[in-house]
């Protein structure tokens, strides 16, 4: 699909379909829509009639009987609020790109959204573009396509007479690579396991480096031996794919001494180990790489801005198995920080494939501040469900830039507490931890393990469990993959660069 912004009336590109929003009670006066005066008529009908008022998430849609385009016509609904804000625009775009593919649209222009308070032109256009790219995303690789189905081809935002296009391409350029990179990481997730292995995953991640300027780096058993990561070493041994660790580097401000370690998990599949998951449990578990994917998006999008910032980010990417080589309940193991660690539950393997990461982004790669990402904890959704992300930090500072990052990316988050009370349920008989000390407070004492891995810097852990994927398709997102927590993480990196 391309994207691009044009004036209105100055527009070349001849559309079938056109889209226009709506706020509730606006009066429709000539030449105010750049529509023929038919058309006009037409829409200024279905307002006095009161079909269409603007109500946020009303469709209405007409097809006209002419050779001239557009032949479709999609009004949608913004409502009556003061200012439109990003769940605004997400709701309309997403209904009305659906509506559109069902309409057969090839060519679609999307005429301005007016906006009167604090979303300013610039934002809007990279929200219709971010948008209009998750509502088109389809994960249709396995699957004959529909006889009778048509792809948007082309997307033409118009914008009012006055804009300076210079901004606007610029934030058209924002936009799209957002939700491009979000897709990334929703078809990272998707690919199945048998075919997105850790070796997948290592050259994906080089792909795109290539592609968007960031400096990739793979490791393989051998290495990893020699960094003495055994924690990580012990839940990949079971499986026959190789594990591998990745480095991405994006380092966009050599004279800034901050270094982000930006930490992903990337179990490409957890069938649990010894401690098997119930089988309903187990068919989704090719997304315990979402956080690498997050991450993976994540480096697209500083790295395609040019974001003035260093980011070293690391994914420990192995499966979790069951075979004569895995590691087994009542093992004890080590780690790259020298803390042994007893296992009690070779399910809760995450946090070992995190810990030996952490340790490798501070000791090797000098990282100054911490963020991970990850599919940690069944908790989290018991907690938050599908459309919060547990956060955990240490630092109160960086926890209120991801807030703030939380708002302008419409991905929430919620603060969970780093109860130090409960730190006591990781005390092992045997070792210096354990690695699942059971059910109460499970996202809580998982971060608590992770934490005893980050020496002492500022650091931030993002629980996406529940995020990351989802059973239910909506029209902003198919069945799978989300690509939840990229946008989060742009986000946050754009805030922290100067
Ligand atoms: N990958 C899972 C967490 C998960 C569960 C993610 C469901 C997405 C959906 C993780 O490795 C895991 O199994 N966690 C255990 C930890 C427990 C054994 C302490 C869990 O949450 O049950
Ligand atoms: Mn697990
Ligand atoms: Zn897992």
């Amino acid at each position: 699909m391309d994207i691009r912004i044009s004036k209105h009336g100055e527009s070349t590109v001849l559309c079938d379909t056109a889209i226009i929003p709506f706020t509730e009670g606006i009066e429709i006066s000539e030449g105010l829509l750049y529509l023929d005066s038919d058309v006009e008529a037409m829409i200024s009908y279905l307002v006095k009639d009161k079909i269409f008022t603007g109500k946020k998430e009303q469709i209405e849609s007409f097809r006209l009987a002419r050779e001239e385009n557009p032949r479709n016509i999609i009004l949608v609904g913004l409502g009556d609020d003061q200012c439109i804000d990003q769940e605004t625009v997400k709701l309309a775009i997403s209904s009305a790109i659906r509506k559109a593919k069902q309409l057969k649209s090839k060519v679609i222009e999307i005429h301005q959204i007016f906006n009167s308070c604090s979303t300013s032109s610039k934002e809007m256009v990279s929200l219709v573009a971010k948008y209009t790219i998750l509502s088109d995303y389809d994960f249709g690789d396995y699957k004959a396509p529909k006889e009778d189905s048509v792809d948007i081809l082309e997307v033409n935002i118009l914008v009012g007479p006055d804009e300076d296009m210079i901004i606007l391409e610029k934030a058209l350029d924002e936009g799209v690579m957002e939700g491009q990179s979000i897709c990334v990481a929703r078809a990272l997730v998707n690919e199945p396991a048998n075919i997105m292995t850790p070796t997948m995953l290592a050259e994906e991640a080089k792909k795109y480096g290539k592609e968007y300027g960031f400096d990739v780096k793979v490791m393989d058993e051998a290495d990893i031996k020699a960094l003495d990561m055994q924690a990580f070493l012990s839940v990949g041994k079971g499986s026959a794919e190789p594990m591998k660790l990745i480095t991405m580097k994006y380092h966009g401000n050599l004279n800034d001494p901050e270094i982000y370690g930006l930490i992903g998990k990337g179990l490409t599949y957890d069938s649990g180990g010894y401690s098997i998951k119930p089988t309903d449990g187990m068919h989704t578990m090719k997304s315990d790489m979402g956080g690498a994917a997050a991450v993976i998006g994540a480096m697209i999008m500083v790295a395609s801005q040019k974001l003035k910032i260093n980011v070293t980010a690391v994914v420990a990417s192995c499966e979790n198995m069951i075979s004569g080589h895995a590691y087994k309940p009542g093992d004890i193991i080590g780690s790259m920080a020298g803390k042994y660690i007893e296992i009690t539950n070779t399910d809760a393997e995450g946090r070992l494939t995190l810990a030996d990461a952490l340790t490798y982004a501070v000791k090797e790669e000098k990282a100054t501040k911490l963020i991970d990402i990850a599919t940690l904890t069944g908790a989290a959704i018991v907690a938050l469900g599908e459309k919060v992300i547990a956060t955990l930090s240490s630092d109160d500072d960086m926890f209120a830039q991801f807030d703030a990052a939380s708002k302008l990316a419409s991905e929430k988050i919620w603060r969970l507490p780093l109860e130090k009370e409960y730190k006591k349920m990781l005390k092992s008989e045997v070792a210096d931890l354990k690695n699942s000390p059971g059910r109460p407070a499970g996202t809580i004492t998982a971060s608590l393990f992770l934490e005893e891995f980050t020496s002492g810097l500022p650091w931030v852990h993002l629980d996406i469990a529940g995020p990351s994927w989802t059973d239910k398709a909506s029209s902003l997102c198919p069945y799978g993959g989300t690509g939840a927590g990229v946008s989060l993480l742009y986000h946050f990196f754009k805030k922290s660069s100067y």
